[in-house]
């Protein structure tokens, strides 16, 4: 049956990433960054959602909503920033700091979401922060890039945890100064999970959802992007009359393609919704328990 009349007998949503191929962008009913999915997600009345993303967005779906039926096209979507810390490996270093607060970054797993104070996504990271008093001492998990930009720019000294996107991490300046120099009216736009090297040469730095707003307003007309490619088609639909340059990780391979994100495809969408198979299931106590730093996330969004 064709994807439309599917979500319709269904009163499914479907609910992507801007990294996930245009394909699939295409045939969603929302796309956005990790804070709008989970606001989408968590005010939907579909009975549905499938979620083209990675796997801790749809948990994060499913813990904002969880009378809802969250499927997955595939279980396999991960991420590596989410897989750079274990709730385990978090515990024994909360123990180690216990005036510490922890802010996690929303890419992590459900069961480390479960033992922080409170969560925040690119878009809201610095507001979050902010929200604690100065003299608070924090815990920041578990990109260091991203709390390494916080402490910059908030005069803060939260401690890290010594994690990172493969994606974003591996971008280099060189490849960064390279597109400059060919292209010297250009302007350079980040996201916050690359390294600091490259978030200096950044005229502006945010998550996908803000870079995509800042191409539609700022003035120039060619602009070097360094995040991950697919956010590149919704910049592109909005100014079609812009240049836009992804940077390269290197000059051999695209590897700013999140592998996870491209294994969203309208094949497993279209079976997991035929089927309602791939659900995602959580105990009610991981549920209840994620929730209480999620919400308080969102009161503070
Ligand atoms: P955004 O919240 O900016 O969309 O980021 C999600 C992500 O996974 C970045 O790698
Ligand atoms: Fe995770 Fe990086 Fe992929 Fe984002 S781009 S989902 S942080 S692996």
């Amino acid at each position: 049956m064709n994807i439309e009349l599917l979500k319709k007998k269904k009163r499914a949503i479907i609910l992507a990433h801007y990294y996930t191929n245009p394909e699939i962008q295409e045939i969603a009913d929302f796309t956005g960054d990790s804070l709008a999915l989970a606001q989408k997600a968590k005010d939907t009345d579909a009975d549905i959602i499938v979620f083209a993303g990675v796997h801790f967005m749809a948990e994060t779906a499913k813990i904002l909503n969880p009378t809802k039926k969250v499927l997955v096209p595939d279980f396999n979507a991960g991420c590596s920033l989410s897989d750079s810390c274990k709730a385990s490996d978090l515990q024994e270093f909360k123990n180690l700091h216990p005036d510490h607060k922890v802010i996690t970054y929303v890419n992590s797993s459900i069961e480390v979401k479960m033992i922080s104070d409170i969560i925040c996504t690119s878009s809201n990271a610095v507001k979050i922060v902010n929200s604690f008093p100065k003299d608070q001492k924090l815990i920041f998990a578990p990109d260091k890039n991203l709390g390494g930009y916080i402490n910059k720019i908030s005069g803060r000294d939260m401690l890290l945890w010594n994690g990172s996107c493969h994606v974003h991490n591996q971008l280099h300046t060189k490849n960064v100064l390279k597109l400059k120099l060919e292209n010297p009216d250009a302007i350079v736009i980040a996201h916050p999970e690359c390294q600091d090297v490259i978030l200096q040469l950044a005229d502006f730095i945010g998550s996908t959802l803000q870079m995509l707003n800042y191409t539609k307003t700022c003035a120039a007309d060619k602009i070097i992007v360094a995040t991950e490619t697919g956010i590149i088609y919704q910049m592109q639909l909005a100014s079609p009359h812009k240049q836009f340059f992804v940077v390269p990780a290197d000059e051999t391979c695209n590897c700013n393609d999140c592998p996870f994100m491209k294994m969203n495809t309208i094949e497993n969408i279209t079976r997991c919704l035929e089927n309602e198979s791939n659900e995602l299931h959580l105990s009610d106590y991981q549920i209840q328990t994620a929730q209480i730093p999620l919400q308080r996330m969102l009161d503070l969004s």
